[in-house]
């Protein structure tokens, strides 16, 4: 009798029922486990390369990559090959992530709030390596509290970087993805971009600017082979929330509370690495236990 078995990459192969029966192997658990651990490592291996072969070689400007997200998707983007733009105002912390990244960099430490920063990050970029075949606007600040309360020049601010700057960068990169007729954008949106927050109303509607702007600009530019799409966290345990202690990180994340930064690293590379046909263009990503 034959009969299908799925292997860890999801193809399917055909074993000899009787065959299995036969081996006393077959019924002893630890043989098992030990030649499905084999099998799973060379799957996993074979999954490394096809990422690999998706990435190797491709140019990505980050934004935000000084900290948090940024960062982790920036090391994650140069562990798979990915040439990186790193763009931040710390020079200091994104010589840091230089120095970490498996990758060729660039770092372009500036304040994406000043006029011409965005032209100037992107004209650096195609300067040093050619083209931009991946943008990720990730930077941004947080501001919560009452708007009876709140300081409409810091409101100010926060649109400036949490959406005029991705308008800028789409606007200085999109002729030559267009001319080049490929491209992906990600933007790192908030699950405040899908329903409004009670205690954050001008950041939750920063972020709803986000999600309006990748829904069209995915249309305007879908012809051109250019995918566009959003990555939208909950609780990630960053300096945005004031985590910088490992030991609080790992405490929060055992108890399903909060995510890693490198949790939405890899939703990027998923995102990135879908088969041609495929655009994710909304992909929420919460701890297990937010109640939202
Ligand atoms: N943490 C969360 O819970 C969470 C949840 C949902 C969405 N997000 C979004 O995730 C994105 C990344 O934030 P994060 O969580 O990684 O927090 P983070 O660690 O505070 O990172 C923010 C990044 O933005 C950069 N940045 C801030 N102002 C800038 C400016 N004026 N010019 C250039 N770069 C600037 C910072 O670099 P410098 O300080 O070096 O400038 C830093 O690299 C943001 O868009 C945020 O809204 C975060």
């Amino acid at each position: 009798m034959r009969l299908l078995s799925a292997s860890y990459d999801h193809s399917y192969q055909a074993v000899d029922s009787n065959a299995l029966r036969r081996s006393p192997e077959s019924l002893d658990p630890t043989a098992f486990f030990a030649r499905a651990s084999v099998k799973n490592k060379f799957s996993t291996a074979i999954e490394e390369e096809v990422l690999e072969q998706k990435l190797e070689g491709k140019v990505a400007l980050i934004t935000g990559a000084s900290s948090g997200i940024g960062r982790a998707t920036a090391l994650a983007l140069g562990r798979h090959g990915v040439k990186l733009a790193l763009v931040g105002r710390s020079a200091e912390r994104l010589e840091q992530v230089a120095n970490k990244s498996a990758s060729e960099t660039l770092v372009l430490s500036t304040d994406l709030s000043a006029p011409g920063s965005v032209k100037h990050v992107v004209d650096a970029t195609t300067e040093r390596f050619g083209r931009i075949d991946i943008l990720l606007p990730n930077a941004g600040i947080y501001i919560p509290g009452e708007v009876a309360e709140g300081d409409p020049n810091a409101w100010d601010k926060l649109i400036a970087i949490n959406v005029s700057a991705v308008f800028r960068l789409a606007r200085a990169v999109l002729p030559s993805m267009i001319k080049q007729a490929s491209g992906q954008f990600i933007v790192t949106s908030s699950v405040a971009g899908h329903q409004a927050l009670v205690g954050e109303p001008i950041y939750s509607a920063s972020k709803h600017a986000i999600q309006a702007f990748v829904h069209g600009l995915r249309r305007q530019t879908m012809e051109h082979n250019i995918r566009v799409g959003s990555v939208a966290p909950g609780i990630v345990l960053n300096e945005l929330w004031g985590y910088t202690d490992s030991v609080a990180v790992d405490a929060k994340v055992e108890a399903r509370e909060g995510l890693r930064s490198e949790d939405v690293a890899d939703a990027v590379i998923y995102m990135l690495t879908r088969p041609a046909n495929v655009t994710i263009r909304d992909l929420v990503i919460l701890p297990q236990l937010q109640d939202i």
